[in-house]
């Protein structure tokens, strides 16, 4: 086989290439792209297949040393010997979300139809950030954009939005949007302006003491001062508390503060808990605050064909986050930005001469990067409309009702069992708990639980995450994965209350037999 402008015959997989074009994927290349990535896909499902627990408990230093050892400046030239490589330097010791017993952060394992999405997109390498150079891509972004809009319950007419690499991204930009709304109706049309940085400085954000970090994170990054997040306190079941809400907001009136948002999170990263979004709504409305919903866990309710009702509220909203890659079962990254009224997507609007002028926006040429805080993007919308086009939406909301369902029994299960003392039930698939033996000191408890977690982790055998609670060490299951059994649970707290047990015991021996004084 030659290449286009080049008499050089494409590499035979095994066998060290003679051009860097062949490298290129290009028309007279498919057949070894066909190739390599046949084997790469080899590579992963016999590794899947083969995968017995979710981790190697491989450290930092054991890894290191084979990673720092490999001389990148010598390319081995061979995609069976690279896969080879990779194998040692992250195949075998990665962590893997697809077993049943990776019970820790917000990860989801992936449908198929997403990762043909990904296969897809990546080859052919669209960017959405403008027309031409997407495409049909453009467009389908936009569909989804408008099918989630209409799940969430905004008039299609005037909502939009636009894809973002997550949910961090979201909240940062959805709090640019009402920044930048808070500021406008601050300056307004009068002559005695204040100046930028004192109306910056005037300005706050609402959120729950259980909210996302991004939140905090956000306002720095948008030059607000280190003030300028005030939490409230949550309820019994770790939701926003409202009148907390409300007196934080009549606090800010009287002390001259301008509230730009109120943060409210359907789907709290620890207690998958939703604050009172209809109650806030109608709070936020009454003094005329944007309201932004932070759905990024919880936006999977908007397909359950069971849970709906759970975002009721959520349409009031004037923003809303939602990460697809944490309960649509979609790859990483996959995540929406969702306004109700697109005008304010403006204040993410730049016009370049080479990319996006402003002449194209008056002709209706459909150009992303308008609403975009990215230049150069990724397809990512397309592994979402694969999903829905080969599974259906239902069929993930049905996945996730499962794994909500199989929180719930852990709940019961662990506030049956008397080792442990489990927190606040989940709306969602979290499970917060500690070990907890009677005639155990706290600082006992705090150190049992933490040695517990990295002892099951060291171990390989499960994944479970870690918090605190009021100050105090508890452990935490995030149950995303539908192939997780009540079986794979109590398997794991029994492995849990041995290894805590083991410590909480080795303590007080070596506590009874230190000298006195
Ligand atoms: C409620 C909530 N919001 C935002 C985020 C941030 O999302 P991402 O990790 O996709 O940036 C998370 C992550 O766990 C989350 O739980």
């Amino acid at each position: 086989m030659s290449l286009p402008g080049s008499t050089i015959a494409a590499p035979v997989t095994g066998s060290r290439p003679t051009s860097p074009r062949a490298h290129l994927f290009t028309a007279g290349t498919a057949e070894d792209y066909r190739r390599a990535v046949t084997q790469g896909i080899e590579r992963v499902a016999a590794r899947v297949t083969g995968v017995d627990r979710p981790g190697t408990g491989i450290t930092p230093d054991e890894l290191a040393p084979r990673v720092a050892g490999i001389d990148l400046d010598r390319p081995l030239g061979d995609t069976t010997a690279a896969l080879d490589e990779l194998h040692d330097v992250y195949l075998r010791d990665a962590v893997y979300f697809h077993h049943p017993r990776y019970l820790a952060h917000l990860n989801c394992p992936v449908v198929i139809p997403a990762l043909l999405g990904e296969a897809v997109l990546s080859a052919v390498n669209s960017s959405l950030d403008t027309w031409d150079q997407s495409a049909g891509g453009t467009l389908i972004e936009r569909r989804l954009v408008d099918w989630t809009a209409e799940r969430i319950g905004f008039g299609p007419a005037a909502a939009d939005g636009v894809f973002t690499s997550g949910g961090t991204q979201s909240n940062l930009q959805a709090l640019l949007l009402a920044r930048e709304e808070a500021y406008a109706r601050i300056v307004g049309g009068g002559t005695d302006r204040p100046s930028r940085p004192e109306v910056l400085s005037r300005l706050r954000i609402i959120t729950s003491t259980a909210g996302h970090f991004s939140v905090q994170k956000a306002a720095k990054l948008l030059g607000l001062g280190a003030d300028a997040v005030l939490t409230v306190a949550t309820d019994a079941g770790r939701r926003m508390r409202t009148d907390e809400l409300a007196e934080t907001l009549d606090r800010c009136r009287r002390e001259g503060h301008t509230v730009m948002a109120v943060v409210a999170t359907a789907g709290t990263t620890d207690f998958g808990t939703i604050d009172p979004l209809e109650r806030i709504a109608e709070i936020c409305t009454a003094v005329g605050v944007w309201l932004h919903v932070d759905a990024a866990y919880g936006c999977g309710l908007l397909v359950s064909p069971t849970r709906r009702h759970l975002l009721t509220g959520i349409e009031r909203a004037d923003s809303v986050t939602v990460d697809y890659h944490k309960s649509f079962f979609q790859p990483v990254s996959s995540s929406a930005l969702i306004v109700r009224d697109r005008r304010v997507l403006r204040h993410a609007t730049w016009h370049a001469d080479y990319l996006n002028p402003a002449r194209m926006a008056e002709r209706r040429i459909p150009n992303q990067v308008d609403k975009s805080l990215q230049t150069t993007r990724r397809f990512d919308a397309l592994k979402l409309w694969l999903t829905l086009r080969i599974m259906g939406a239902d069929a993930v909301g049905a996945l996730f009702d499962e794994v909500i369902d199989l929180a719930a029994a852990a709940w019961r299960l662990l506030a049956d069992d008397p080792r442990f003392e489990v927190v606040t039930r989940s709306q969602l698939s979290t499970v917060v708990f500690r070990y907890l033996p009677p005639g155990v000191s706290r600082d006992v408890v705090d150190d049992a639980n933490l040695y517990a977690r990295e002892a099951l982790a060291a171990s390989g055998a499960a994944l479970v995450a870690g918090t605190k609670v009021d100050g105090a060490h508890h452990l935490k299951l995030t149950l995303l994965n539908p192939e997780t059994t009540l079986d794979d649970i109590a398997h794991v707290l029994d492995l849990i209350a041995e290894h805590a047990g083991w410590y909480a015991r080795t303590r007080a021996t070596a506590e009874l037999s230190s000298p006195v004084g």
